[in-house]
């Protein structure tokens, strides 16, 4: 073999080595999971949860689990005053008993509508049942006649013991009492394993049977793998991914106080991608509401650089600007981050990207969008707020509840404008105790990195 072959010989060696050495690196990375153990799943109705219905903006869905085999589960919704039992109105429950690698479990759905309920002054309350066996009674908190409709946004939680967001809800509830639901931008729970989801619904306590609470898919309610699993749990929980899945996508629009909602499946193997591009296409262009609001786990423009995530750019980035869609909310990248495209004069142009989280995990910002406003080192979330003339975006930090970032979208005939009331003040731009703890080895680029925005600005 002459020299120059064996040269090639050589490199070529060197390179299979070094990849079947970085693919071994990062294999559980890409493919691992952690076990499920086996759980025992209790008889009677638990894990309850109140969320959006397919049948119109007052349609609802009841969701709960109950033992492992398919029995007869029935929602009963009843008038107020409080701790009357009178029963207005009962609802069959349609059952699916789910497998999972810890064990099995029946989940019920039944699904009402507030349209159809004689009206009660003081509101509803719910219970369910399954073989005989009643949850407790719930209060439902009724949207009430104000002049804009509020929602809760938050990105991923991931709380990996008991309760550990439990106190920072229960604040929010309070602060936000008349917010008419809450969205989950998917990674809710830590992983598909049966006391994650507990703990989320240990978090979320009685907000789960008070108001509409949804959620999108993120990569941790995925099993790895080289086909990707959805929790087979997630569209059982949030029961209107049952009439609404197109293929393996769990896609659902709904329209809500003159707004409509887009929630879509982005963590989905890249083969599912061109479905659900044909319904996101479909369902924008059918849209009638004035506002447009697409909500997606993985950002359309990722906060590592332009090469992460081109299958789903590929699949929704032209459609968000195609179809004036106003608002994206995104999760994922544990980091704050919010910026609209700019027109040659500087106007800020549609849509709005908010990257956002609520974990106390944090990853690098890399700065590598053009944001208008960027935070670190601490939890956010949304209070989002729109009517007809105005769609008003509030961004608090977690540890104090104060206000972090306020932008407010008015559209009408004079086009699409947004009044950035935090232009110029100060970014919390820091490295987190927990970035230094569990990335550590990155700490010198990313203090470069900071240091280099700071010199910019
Ligand atoms: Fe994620």
């Amino acid at each position: 073999m002459s020299s120059r072959k064996k040269i090639k010989w050589g490199i070529a060696l060197f390179l299979v080595v070094g990849l079947g050495i970085w693919i071994s690196c990062r294999w559980s990375v890409w493919f691992g999971n952690p076990p499920e153990f086996p759980y025992e799943t209790r008889p009677e109705p638990h894990r309850v949860l109140l969320t959006m219905g397919t049948n119109g903006p007052h349609s609802r869905i009841v969701t709960w689990q109950a033992d492992t085999m398919a029995q007869e589960g029935k929602l009963m919704v009843y008038m107020l005053p409080e701790g009357s039992k009178e029963i207005a109105y009962y609802y069959e429950a349609s059952c699916e008993v789910v497998e999972t690698r810890g064990g099995k479990v029946a989940f019920y759905r039944a699904a009402f509508n507030l349209d159809d309920l004689r009206h009660s002054v003081n509101g509803y309350q719910f219970s369910v049942k399954t073989a005989g066996k009643e949850s407790g009674i719930y209060k439902i908190s009724l949207p009430d006649s104000k002049d804009a409709t509020s929602f809760i946004f938050m990105g991923d939680v991931q709380d990996t013991a008991r309760g550990l967001s439990h106190n920072l809800f229960k604040a929010i509830d309070r602060q936000h009492a008349d917010a008419d639901f809450w969205l989950f931008g998917g990674d809710l729970v830590e992983r598909p394993i049966d006391g994650y989801w507990q703990v989320a619904f240990d978090d979320l306590d009685s907000i789960a049977t008070r108001k509409p609470v949804l959620g999108i898919s993120g990569n941790h309610e995925y099993l790895k793998g080289l086909v990707k699993q959805l929790d087979p749990r997630f569209g059982h929980v949030f029961g209107y991914y049952q009439n609404s899945k197109v293929g393996d996508n769990h896609v659902f629009s709904f329209a809500y106080g003159g707004a409509r909602f887009f929630l879509l499946d982005s963590n989905t193997d890249a083969w599912n991608l061109p479905a659900q591009r044909s319904w996101l296409k479909e369902q924008l262009g059918a849209c009638q509401e004035k506002w447009k609001i697409v909500v997606l786990h993985h950002p359309l423009y990722s906060n590592k650089g332009k090469h992460y995530n081109p299958m789903v750019k590929w699949a929704f980035a032209d459609l968000v600007k195609t179809y004036g869609v106003d608002l994206v909310l995104q999760a994922h990248e544990h980091v704050y981050a919010r910026w609209n495209d700019k027109d040659e004069q500087g106007n800020y142009m549609a849509p709005l990207y908010l990257s956002t989280y609520c974990s106390p995990k944090q990853y690098r910002l890399h700065f590598s969008v053009p944001e208008d406003r960027i935070g670190t080192n601490d939890r956010f979330y949304q209070r989002i707020s729109f009517n007809a003339d105005s769609l008003s975006i509030w961004t608090y930090t977690a540890s104090d509840h104060k206000p972090y970032d306020h932008v407010c979208i008015t559209k009408d005939a004079g086009g699409y404008r947004v009044a950035d009331a935090m232009r110029g003040a100060p970014q919390k731009v820091e490295i987190s105790n927990w970035f230094k703890l569990n990335k550590g080895r990155h700490l010198k680029e990313y203090e470069k990195e900071i240091e280099d925005w700071k010199n910019r600005q």
